[in-house]
């Protein structure tokens, strides 16, 4: 999300952890007033009519699981220029298309979709707002399959909707109310394009689609039944209420951004904005026994302080339980009458088996509770454990990496009960959070009661080891952790098991800030012009962290690290801003998504932006990296307050145009997220989420005024309204993708 109004960007971090020396000079990045055109040169649009093969590329770069080989043949096309147009623009010689958008059929009888706010029905629909996706292969014999590349399921997550006062707009015929209370049947729409979606898909002589009556399609939403909490808070008191008396379920998934697959074929989905959906009283604290009482702390940590409104008012939309659940607010009775805890149940790495829709999903709460982006799985190793990294996305959070108490069997990788190898692998184990050297080194610190900064924590009073995982953050402050500029997703180089997350952006970094100066991980602060007007403070680009674990086996606590790119425009000055020289085909601000290939090696980063956005709508680049260390270190100066700052950093070698190039740019108003991929890599698919996010719902009945017409005006269903939406792209002569 990028709007300012989103509820991803808050800034619940009160803690004084510690940072490292730093600071200042910071140098006025200015973008030049001569821009470069937007080209489009030697590129194709979505929507029109196919486009003939340009050739130059072979089929045979890399075998699929071949293990990463970045082949010299890789990223052979040619970069796309940036783009401010309401299209998707991919690289001469591929083609993309719409599969799956908002509101299309998941089950026979539905009705097709009108898009002009009267549908209904969308528990039986693609939810909104399409995120993480993973691809699970499926065989003849409606068995999963390694091997498939023409048939599968995809699961997707529906992470939000779009708003501007309460309304998701384009659901509702008029827009919809901004005022309280809110009607049950808007409610009751908005409440149902939350969660995931599973569908399968199909080609047919090369040609994509959906199945709209497969068996195996289905949804979760923000409300469905039975969701099990698993792992050491089942059944602990923090998770009672109203709903589970004894607090082993809860209702739904929301606000589900990144993913993960699990070795043994479950489909990973992270919660990360949903404490914004919750109404909270403003004489809450005072119910609850006043600023110092542990659940304030807690609430307060986690972004719910009392009087906070929720974002779309499902609370008011009557007295039914299902818009109940939304006021946390404590009652006059016991837990087991009232929503208190329901903010407990939310912010969790959800596992779901995406090949049979009877099996209960799992919120697992080993991995700890926080804003989840993916969860990306270290390279299992027989007889070790098995580790999955994970950020937390908010100014100021965390990163974490949990270690299985289990060791990997290769016979799980085909387990007869998915979901109970699940159990074996997740719900017991270490959760860790990094600790950033100035000397790039750094520590994993495991969150255990048994830690005496955590069990005697002045700040909260710590239960149990369920409570320190529920409360993940606040033992994070207490044992120092670092504080990062917003990591979202992390992905695992499967050649040499380097992981990599993005740090997407901050505007709370700044030099003279007590709380968060520049630190050698988070080491940049510069001023960003946008529109020659408004300046963007902080790091406003965001950066690719990397790190390498210093022992094998996924069990290492510590590791060496350095910062593989830093966003930046070409123009931006290369000694403090530009640090990665990249060039015009390279140029990107605000990494988010982040995918390697399993089947080139190729790592993929998608952009989620707000400070480009007057020259570029969001994109996908195409990254061949090195290796942790193959740059060196740097030194950053900054004038503060205090006196001269130095911050000593270590940037990677500057990918250089053959190792990093723009392959797509989205249509106006969208960000780019999620990827998967077929097991060849001759196929992958994109998610493109919230076309047309800044529209005016007061201009809903004026579809000319739309930000966004997309993928309507790229000939794709019916109706003018922009709609997230799942594209699928293939190499005219059948190549694999990249090359
Ligand atoms: Fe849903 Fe942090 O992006
Ligand atoms: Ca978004
Ligand atoms: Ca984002
Ligand atoms: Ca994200």
């Amino acid at each position: 999300m990028s709007k300012s109004n989103d509820f991803n960007d808050e800034n619940s971090n009160t803690s004084a952890n510690p940072t490292f020396d730093s600071v200042l000079q910071a140098r006025l990045s200015r973008r030049g007033l001569m821009r470069g055109g937007v080209g489009t040169v030697g590129v194709s649009l979505l929507g029109g009519m196919g486009l003939a093969a340009c050739g130059g590329g072979d089929d045979d770069v890399v075998a699929a699981g071949s293990g990463a080989k970045a082949d010299a043949k890789l990223l052979g096309f040619t970069a796309v220029s940036k783009s401010l147009a309401d299209t998707v623009v991919i690289p001469a010689g591929y083609t993309a298309s719409v599969i799956y958008a908002l509101g299309d059929p998941l089950k026979t009888g539905v009705a097709a979709y009108r898009n002009d706010g009267t549908d209904t029905d969308y528990e039986n629909r693609a939810g909104d707002h399409h995120d993480g996706m993973e691809w699970f292969g499926l065989g003849t014999d409606n068995k999963p399959s390694a091997t498939s590349t023409t048939r599968g399921l995809l699961a997707v997550n529906h992470e939000a909707t779009t708003d501007e006062t309460r309304s998701s707009f384009f659901l509702h015929a008029d827009g919809g109310t901004t005022t309280l209370p809110r009607p049950a049947a808007e409610v009751d729409k908005e409440t149902a394009i939350h969660g995931i979606s599973v569908v399968e898909v199909k080609a047919t002589n090369g040609k994509w689609a959906t199945v709209p009556d497969s068996a195996f399609n289905f949804r979760l939403t923000s409300l469905s039944e039975n969701i099990q909490i698993h792992g050491p808070a089942r059944g602990n008191a923090l998770m009672v209420t109203k709903y589970s008396n004894d607090g082993t379920k809860t209702r739904g998934t929301l606000n589900n951004c990144g993913t993960g697959k699990t070795p043994w074929g479950t489909f990973l989905t992270g919660e990360e904005n949903w404490a914004g959906y919750f109404f909270r009283s403003a004489t809450d604290d005072t119910t609850r026994g006043g600023a110092t009482a542990n659940s304030v702390v807690s609430l307060k940590r986690y972004g719910r302080n009392a009087g906070s409104a929720s974002r779309h008012g499902w609370e008011t939309g009557g007295v039914d339980d299902k818009y109940a659940r939304w006021n946390i607010s404590q009652g006059v009775g016991a837990a087991i009458e009232d929503y208190r805890n329901e903010l407990n149940t939310f912010g969790y790495i959800v596992e779901i088996d995406a090949y049979d829709k009877t099996k209960a999903a799992r919120k697992r709460t080993t991995l700890g509770r926080f804003a989840h982006e993916s969860a990306a799985f270290g390279k299992p190793v027989v007889g070790q454990p098995l580790a999955v990294y994970m950020g937390d996305d908010s100014r100021g959070e965390y990163i974490y990496k949990f270690v299985s108490a289990k060791t990997w069997v290769a016979a799980d990788a085909n387990p007869t009960d998915r979901i109970t190898t699940g159990d074996a692998y997740l719900d017991d184990g270490k959760l860790y959070v990094a600790k950033f050297g100035s000397d790039g080194k750094g520590t994993w610190i495991e969150l255990s009661i048994a830690n005496p900064l955590i069990a005697n924590y002045a700040t909260y009073d710590f239960a149990d080891q369920a409570d320190v995982l529920v409360n993940a953050r606040l033992a994070a402050d207490a044992v120092g952790a670092t504080k990062m500029d917003r990591p979202e997703w992390c992905s695992t180089n499967i050649a040499n098991g380097e992981v990599y997350f993005t740090l997407t952006n901050n505007s709370n970094r700044a030099i003279n800030s007590a709380t968060m100066p520049p630190d050698s991980a988070n080491p940049r602060v510069y001023t960003d012009i946008k529109n020659s007007s408004s300046a963007q403070n902080g790091n406003p680009n965001g950066h690719v962290l990397r790190l390498k674990e210093d022992a094998p086996g996924n069990a290492a606590v510590s590791f060496t690290w350095d910062v593989y790119v830093f966003g930046a425009e070409s123009s931006a000055a290369p000694g403090t801003v530009n640090l990665s020289n990249l060039t015009g085909d390279q140029d990107f601000s605000s990494p988010d998504g982040l995918v390697f290939s399993p089947a080139t090696g190729i790592m993929w980063i998608q952009t989620d932006d707000g400070a480009f956005t007057d020259v570029t709508n969001c994109m996908m680049l195409a990254a061949l990296p090195g290796t942790v260390g193959d740059g060196a270190k740097k030194t950053l100066t900054y004038a503060a307050t205090a006196g001269t700052l130095t911050v000593d950093t270590y940037v990677g070698k500057a990918p250089g145009e053959d190792n990093l190039k723009r392959f797509l740019v989205g249509p106006k108003g969208s960000e780019i997220t999620g990827l998967c991929e077929t097991p060849d890599g001759k196929a992958i698919f994109v998610n493109i989420q919230h076309p047309g996010e800044s529209t005016a719902q007061a201009d809903i009945a004026t579809p000319a005024k739309y930000q966004s017409q997309w993928p309507s005006n790229a000939g794709y269903g019916a109706g003018q309204r922009p709609r997230s939406a799942t594209i699928v792209i293939t190499k005219n002569d059948g190549g694999v993708i990249g090359s």
